[in-house]
């Protein structure tokens, strides 16, 4: 009997986690592979618009994992890994902009969109760039990428500018929006 694959099968109120994890087991790997496959296919895979080959896709998110500036989260519905997002903090050198973080790559598979994965994930980065001691979060969204945009507003975040030439998708040029949001009081003197 073939088995059935958690995906095709979920519950009516599925049970969703956050992990935030500095190693991928094999079985999380291709689970994770599979999801970005899946986002990519959809039309929201970060950058790519076509799904490279498998060991492109490894090669990517074991280089997540050994970059210490980057923070991997991962989502589960049920027990697989369904999304992922990434918590980019600045270069050490960077003094002025030490008090900012980035909220990267942020996706859950078309197959578990709409549990709640996508904000508990958002939230969970957003909980762990202030137990770092940073005080704003910036990430950018495509225009056309509306689920996106009604979360990260819902947030709190707030859009500060548009980029007219962000991204080209199937030969059209797509707006991206920048968004920040203070997620701790920020104490500053006025510029000079
Ligand atoms: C954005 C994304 C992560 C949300 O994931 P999700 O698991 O479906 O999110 P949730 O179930 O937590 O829903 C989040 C909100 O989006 C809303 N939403 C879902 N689809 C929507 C749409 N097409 N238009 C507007 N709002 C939408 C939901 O109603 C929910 O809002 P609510 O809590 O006020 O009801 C997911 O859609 C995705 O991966 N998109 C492609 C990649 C992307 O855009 N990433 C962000 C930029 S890097």
């Amino acid at each position: 009997m073939q088995a059935v694959h958690p995906r095709e099968k979920i519950q009516q109120n599925p049970l969703v986690a956050i992990e935030i994890v500095d190693r991928l087991s094999p079985a999380d790997l291709n689970d994770l592979s599979d999801a970005t496959d899946a986002a990519i296919e959809g039309g929201g895979g970060f950058g790519w618009m076509v799904p490279p080959a498998r060991e492109v896709l490894e090669r990517y998110w074991r280089g997540v994992l050994v970059v210490p500036e980057r923070h991997l989260l991962l989502a589960r519905m049920d027990g697989v890994v369904c999304g992922a997002a990434q918590l980019v903090e600045p270069s050490r050198h960077n003094e002025a902009q030490a008090f900012s973080a980035q909220l990267l790559a942020c996706f859950i598979a078309p197959w578990a969109r709409g549990h709640g994965a996508g904000r508990k994930l958002a939230e969970t980065a957003e909980k762990l760039a202030l137990e770092m001691g940073y005080k704003v979060l910036q990430l950018d969204v495509r225009e056309t990428q509306d689920a996106a945009i009604h979360l990260y507003e819902s947030m709190g975040y707030r859009r500060w500018g548009v980029n007219p030439a962000y991204a080209i998708v199937g030969g059209k040029m797509i707006a991206g929006y920048f968004y920040s949001k203070f997620i701790a009081p920020l104490e500053t003197t006025a510029a000079p």
